[in-house]
């Protein structure tokens, strides 16, 4: 282990269990970034109170027994432990960090197995730019659990099924299969659906049609599944193209949508009866976890087969965590989710508890998704007071980026390639960057600024990087160490560095990708600072400080592209 944070924990708690007993081996040692040191210690004052001895005497007493410490260790104040750690070893921990091809980042064992429940669109509308960011965020789980060793299984639990197929398959019979089926490719669901619409609020006879379609689409009838099968497959054939465009790692086989689990709702709703989980309430089936009352403070059900015996959102999602837990062997399952399904999350769990079917072994989160919203502060809509639709989105951000590399006088196809990569990036690193579950306002001319913690600005600092690289005429796989730390800069992005892995576990585990944002931005900082600082090809710099320095490049470099592929943000070559 090489975070110092956590070394020093260790370290600190040994010498707690020399000084004062084995029963102190596992106190928290209070360490914290210090403004004159590179960390304290706190716990001197916390023990003290508790041993009922002078907190500069127990400072003392710890500071005696980490005297083997690399590093100075001075008492201060009422009892602080200011620790600075010996260059030499920040030194060689960074040599052996850019020698690991894992940067210092561990692997989870035992390794679990993860269920990942994102994107999930609904296909009888557009899918939209809420569903941008769950698709985003849960990517972004999906590749920290795989990086960890874990076992990750993908869930896109589409919204394909329901009353308004009747209609939307009516309206396909009457435009043609082929018509349908082109509209829908070029992404014109919304569309589709409110042509659909129209006419079912409109034309009697269609709706009589639509509702007839409803009973035989549920009935499993060949030819009106062979019908529902052409306008998803057409559906999931667009939302595939927003996942390619974006670098969603999601594919066919990912494909979870509520309709697979129509076969098993029946049995969902018979099982929960017959355990006496679910009663019937004004006629319907209903589960009344504990500790759920609605505002008149009557419990609050939640209803798994409605009054009419037509089943909902409610009961598939019943129905997936018992597949889950059971066929999938799940024992993480994280939902990646609006915020706005917060309650609906909370009683499913409490319901699959009191079912049985989510034993305490297993862990089921809602990773609570905030809206986004306008540079209004608004629900993020057209001016039309539509919602925007997700390929206008993304091509604007490219658009935006090309205009943003014009006069850099690349060629047609590398303008076109690094916009690309620019514009994903910067609306991936955007809806990242922030903590997933505030509401976060959309704003292009900040999200594609070469500034600030943006996503452009990071893959500028990933291909400033590789363009010392090319001056030096060095390729970076032959930058090796050693690195020395020589000058302050140097030895600050070094420290920095060190905290790689710790940060990439309790990212993922907290299922937290801003903080990774955030420590690559402090990487990219501190890697300007060094740089402007520390000249690394220019003339005069010796032999050997330059190969010191480009050692200390790679390492930056190595950090920040794989913390970027963590994040599913894509890193040009140049820009
Ligand atoms: N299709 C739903 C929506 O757009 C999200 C589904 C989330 N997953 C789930 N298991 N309920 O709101």
């Amino acid at each position: 282990m090489t975070d110092p944070q956590i070394v020093l924990t260790e370290r600190v708690q040994q010498a707690l269990a020399r000084a004062f007993g084995q029963e102190h081996a596992d106190a928290d040692p209070l360490i914290r970034p210090s403004q004159f040191a590179d960390f304290q210690a706190n716990v001197a004052m916390s023990l003290a109170k508790r041993l009922r001895r002078a907190p500069r005497e127990v400072a003392e007493a710890i500071k005696t027994e980490l005297s083997d410490f690399p590093g100075t260790i001075e008492v201060s104040g009422p009892g602080f432990l200011n620790i600075t750690l010996d260059d030499s070893w920040i030194e060689s921990e960074a040599t052996r960090m850019l020698a690991d091809p894992r940067l210092g980042v561990g692997t989870i064992t035992p390794s679990q197995t993860v269920v990942i429940d994102y994107s999930a669109p609904n296909a009888a509308k557009e899918m939209h730019v809420g569903h941008l960011r769950t698709t985003i965020v849960g990517d972004s789980l999906a590749r920290l659990h795989e990086h960890l060793g874990n076992t990750v299984i993908r869930q896109n639990h589409l919204g394909d099924w329901g009353t308004p197929f009747g209609m939307l398959i009516e309206h396909l019979l009457e435009i043609g299969e082929e018509a349908a089926v082109a509209q829908l490719e070029a992404g014109q669901g919304t569309e589709f659906y409110q042509a659909a619409r129209a006419k079912f609020d409109s034309d009697d006879a269609f709706r009589q049609r639509a509702r007839v379609r409803v009973t035989t689409l549920q009935s499993g009838d060949a030819e009106t599944m062979r019908l529902w099968h052409v306008f998803m497959d057409a559906t999931v054939r667009y939302f595939n193209k927003v996942y390619q465009l974006l670098g969603v790692t999601l594919t066919d086989a990912d494909l979870a949508g509520e309709s697979m689990y129509n076969p098993m709702l029946q049995k969902t709703c018979d099982d929960l009866e017959a355990a006496g989980t679910a009663v019937i309430s004004d006629g319907a089936l209903c589960v009344f976890p504990p500790g759920f009352t609605g505002s008149d403070d009557k419990p609050l059900p939640l209803i798994i087969r409605k009054s009419d015996g037509g089943y909902g959102y409610a009961t598939t999602d019943m129905a997936a965590i018992r597949y889950r837990v059971h066929d999938l062997k799940a024992e993480r399952i994280l939902y990646v989710v609006g915020n706005e399904q917060a309650l609906h999350f909370r009683m499913v769990f409490a319901a699959a508890r009191l079912a049985g079917w989510l034993p305490d072994s297993v862990s089921a989160e809602h990773v609570q998704i905030g809206m986004m919203l306008g540079k209004d502060g608004r629900r993020f809509k057209t001016r039309s007071g539509e919602s925007v639709k997700l390929m206008d989105l993304l091509q604007e951000a490219v658009d935006r980026a090309t205009a943003a590399i014009a006069d850099r006088g690349y060629d047609e196809a590398t303008t076109k390639e690094i916009a690309h990569a620019v514009g994903m990036g910067a609306v991936k690193y955007a809806d990242l960057s922030v903590s997933h579950d505030s509401e976060y306002v959309l704003d292009f001319d900040r999200m594609i600024s070469f500034t600030g913690n943006t996503g452009p600005y990071m893959q500028y600092a990933t291909a400033r990087i590789r363009s010392i690289f090319r001056k030096a005429g060095v390729a970076p796989a032959e930058a090796t160490g050693p690195i020395v730390l020589a000058a302050p800069a140097e030895r600050a992005l070094g420290l920095q560095l060190l905290g790689f892995g710790e940060l990439v576990s309790q990212v993922t585990t907290e299922s937290e990708p801003h903080r990774l944002c955030n420590f690559l931005f402090q990487t990219a900082s501190l890697f300007s600072t060094f740089y402007d600082e520390c000249p690394v090809t220019k003339e005069g710099v010796d032999p050997e400080t330059r190969q010191h320095r480009l050692a200390l490049c790679k390492l930056v470099l190595d950090v920040l592209e794989k913390g970027l592929d963590l994040l599913g943000v894509p890193v040009p070559e140049r820009m």
